[in-house]
């Protein structure tokens, strides 16, 4: 018997055909490809697959009797994905996978199957591509107690963002432009919806806190309101706009969100451009730590499934997570800290409409640090007005913005972001 393990690949796409390449090379000294599966056996993959067995259906990898370790890089929460991982661990093979969503929805059950036969589950491909962040919280970082973990997790929005700044295109032309150079989706719904970086916290947030990773647990915003007038506006006030996951104490338990926010050209995270991602984790006694790189992308990504290949072959693979999902004790918390607010309105052109739009603020316990106001263009009867407002709490804030919206006469087309604060 061969002294290297022997891979069965599910999946030649963007991902796959990189890793299936870099196998036959030989990047990985101890681990050898034997066998793949992909829906077209006679498409084109740019690599040479002759020396490999080509399988009728992915579930044949795991029951392959010269396949010891699972690659599974078709993708999707459920679905052949699922039954082929699910079929691998009970069969007592590692398995290796770039599937955050698979994980975030299934934890539970896989962590189960994973932990139950001790069978590792590798996943540094899930979050933020190329940068190894799992390693760096499971075991850089082991003996610390973090307390935040935040970043940018999502390459597309991060992408149209960068863009919509630094060459002022809307959000629909940054998102074209981002899928013709291929950062983005043909259906980028999962993204730009914040649900994809909402998976990828959920997954970090079980390493680092021990929660069992629930979106519902996760308060999600996207980036579809972000117009052009909000990112000129967050120029104004020296800032950048980020959809930044967040990760932090708070109370008795964790607070997540997923969400566009303020954060200040200075940060670290605003100089976070394009499809790069970025994870930056608070922790005692290191104190802060920021890793940055590429967040997605077939080289990236390939990049960390073949070093948790690398890990299985040195015998170092682990389950899911260290205990079951059922073990884990931490809980999620909905208390969002008290932040400043960026507050975009529309006001009606006419005497009293900011006097009235301030009072609302104040009588919710919103009070104001600083005001901007633009003319109206030719033909519309509004002004946009932004506010960015002192600490305040979410639920006042959203008290606030309720009673805005009631005077349609005076104001319209209200969006609130939280600005970043700058020790974070
Ligand atoms: N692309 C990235 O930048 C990136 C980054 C991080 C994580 N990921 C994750 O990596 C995984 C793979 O992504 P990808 O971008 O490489 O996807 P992809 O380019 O769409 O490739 C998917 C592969 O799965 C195969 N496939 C789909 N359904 C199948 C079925 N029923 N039976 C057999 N094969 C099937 C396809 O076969 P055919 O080629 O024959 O159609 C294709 O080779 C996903 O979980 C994704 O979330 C990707």
């Amino acid at each position: 018997m061969s002294d290297k393990i022997r891979i069965g690949l599910a999946g030649l796409g963007t991902v796959g055909a990189t890793v299936a390449a870099r196998l036959l090379q030989g990047a990985v000294p101890r681990a050898e490809l034997v066998a793949v599966s992909a829906r077209d056996a006679k498409k084109d993959r740019g690599v040479d697959l002759s020396t490999v067995d080509f399988v009728a259906t992915p579930l044949d990898l795991a029951s392959h009797d010269e396949v010891d370790v699972v690659v599974e890089l078709i993708g999707g929460e459920n679905g052949i994905a699922l039954e082929l991982v699910e079929a691998a661990l009970e069969k007592g093979k590692p398995v290796v996978t770039a599937n955050k969503a698979m994980l975030a929805k299934h934890a539970a059950r896989l962590s189960d199957l994973s932990v139950g036969g001790d069978v590792p589950l590798a996943f540094e491909a899930a979050v933020a591509g190329g940068i190894p962040v799992i390693k760096t919280v499971r075991e850089g970082l082991a003996g610390n107690d973090i307390h935040r973990l935040c970043g940018i997790l999502n390459g597309t929005c991060n992408y149209i963002l960068s863009q919509m700044a630094a060459a002022g295109l809307s959000f629909e032309e940054a998102l074209k432009e981002a899928q013709e150079k291929g950062f983005a989706e043909a259906d980028p719904s999962l993204d730009v919806s914040g649900m994809d970086a909402g998976q990828k916290l959920a997954i970090l947030s079980a390493l680092a806190f021990g929660v069992a990773p629930d979106m519902d647990n996760i308060s999600v915003t996207g980036i579809e309101a972000i117009t052009a007038a909000d990112i000129a506006f967050a120029a104004e006030f020296d800032s950048v706009i980020r959809l930044v996951g967040l990760a932090e104490r708070s109370g008795n338990g964790v607070y997540h969100s997923v969400e566009p926010v303020l954060v200040k050209k200075a940060h670290p995270l605003a100089q976070v451009v394009n499809e790069l991602n970025a994870v930056s984790i608070s922790a005692v006694p290191l104190g802060g730590v920021m890793l940055q790189g590429p967040g997605a992308g077939g080289g990236a990504t390939a990049s960390a499934v073949l070093a948790d290949i690398s890990d299985i072959a040195s015998g170092f693979g682990r389950p899911l997570f260290d205990s079951t999902v059922a073990a884990m004790t931490e809980s999620a918390s909905s208390n969002a800290p008290a932040r400043e607010f960026y507050i975009r309105l529309a006001l009606a052109d006419q005497p009293g409409s900011m006097a009235k739009a301030t009072q609302i603020l104040a009588e919710n316990g919103v009070s104001i640090e600083e005001v901007v106001q633009r003319s109206s263009e030719a033909g519309d009867s509004h002004l946009p007005v932004v506010f960015i407002t002192h600490q305040a709490e979410s639920a006042a804030l959203e008290t606030a913005l309720a009673a805005l919206e009631q005077q349609s006469e005076i104001c319209n087309a209200v969006l609130a972001l939280p600005v970043f604060a700058e020790e974070d």
